[in-house]
């Protein structure tokens, strides 16, 4: 995956400075704030729990199967899942960053095999806690997640071969999507949270099976990876009007993820830590 810092600068997004470039910018900055916010509550609650070895207080908060007594296995998986979160997190933000790219393509080539190896781990693990470990609540959220897992796992195979062919433009295209699929999780709670604070929390069941449940179990994987497409062949080869469709429908997702993240930070995160 040797590179030079030309070859990466080669796969530079279309201009930051037209509408749909400025669009993308504020969209990566309201994430970017979304999913430092996660960050830290993963630090907070999860890193300060596993690490000092009290693994009981993973269920302080309402989860569906954390700690389980005698479970080495399962509590095993957790406990990496939980560590990887924040590294997968945090890592997919430093990636996205043009000028890390191109400043300094070392730690671009190193976080990036890093956030590989998380992405697997979060994916496969993630996998055999919803299947083998029966950490599940509606049949729908298993199988949305499952079919996130899949995308995961699929994108990143197909991020990792472009950037070792030294195919950089296909490089990014496949690690955007890789993004948009491995922050489904994130979006998911996101999206609760926008969706409860527009509706009262219509169509969502006491078992995370009602309508809007069904929904967003896909939604969470689907609805970014399509935006991310829409921003892809726009910002390659879209019309004036398209680009600025576009731009105007990434300010429309960047102020919902930022009042979903911060209703996130108030009921979920922020209250048990
Ligand atoms: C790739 C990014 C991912 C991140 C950042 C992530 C993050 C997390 C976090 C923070 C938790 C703790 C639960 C909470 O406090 O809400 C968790 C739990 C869990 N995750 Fe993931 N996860 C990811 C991917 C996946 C995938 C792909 C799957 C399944 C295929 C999965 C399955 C699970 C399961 C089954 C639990 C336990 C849920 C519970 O007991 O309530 N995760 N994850």
């Amino acid at each position: 995956m040797a590179t030079t810092d030309a070859s990466i600068t080669a796969a530079k997004p279309a201009r930051r400075t037209d509408w749909l470039g400025r669009a993308a910018t504020f969209c990566y900055l309201t994430i970017a704030a979304g999913q430092l916010l996660f960050v830290a509550f993963i630090l907070l609650y999860y890193y300060a729990r596993t690490l000092t070895g009290n693994f009981a207080g993973w269920n302080d908060k309402p989860i569906i199967t954390g700690y389980v007594a005698g479970d080495t296995a399962g509590n095993s998986f957790f406990a990496v899942h939980v560590l990887m979160a924040a590294v997968i997190t945090f890592g997919g933000l430093v990636q996205l960053v043009p000028a890390i790219r191109s400043r300094w393509p070392a730690l671009h080539r190193w976080n990036g095999r890093l956030y590989l190896l998380s992405a697997l781990t979060l994916a496969l693990g993630g996998l055999w806690m919803t299947w083998g470990r029966g950490s599940w609540l509606a049949l729908a959220g298993a199988f949305g997640i499952t079919l996130d897992a899949l995308l995961i796992v699929g994108f990143a195979a197909l991020a990792w071969q472009a950037a070792r062919h030294r195919q950089f433009v296909d490089h990014r295209r496949w690690a955007i999507r890789l993004f948009a699929v491995a922050s489904a999780v994130w979006f998911m709670r996101v999206g609760y949270m926008a969706w409860g604070m527009a509706t009262g929390g219509a169509g969502i069941g006491k078992a995370l099976d009602g309508p809007f449940d069904i929904f967003l179990a896909f939604a969470n994987s689907l609805i970014p990876l399509a935006i991310a497409e829409l921003y892809l062949r726009a910002s390659a080869h879209g019309t004036p009007a398209a680009r600025k469709g576009v731009a105007a429908l990434l300010v429309v997702c960047g102020l919902i993820i930022l009042a979903g993240s911060g209703g996130a930070w108030m009921m979920m995160w922020g209250p048990y830590i």
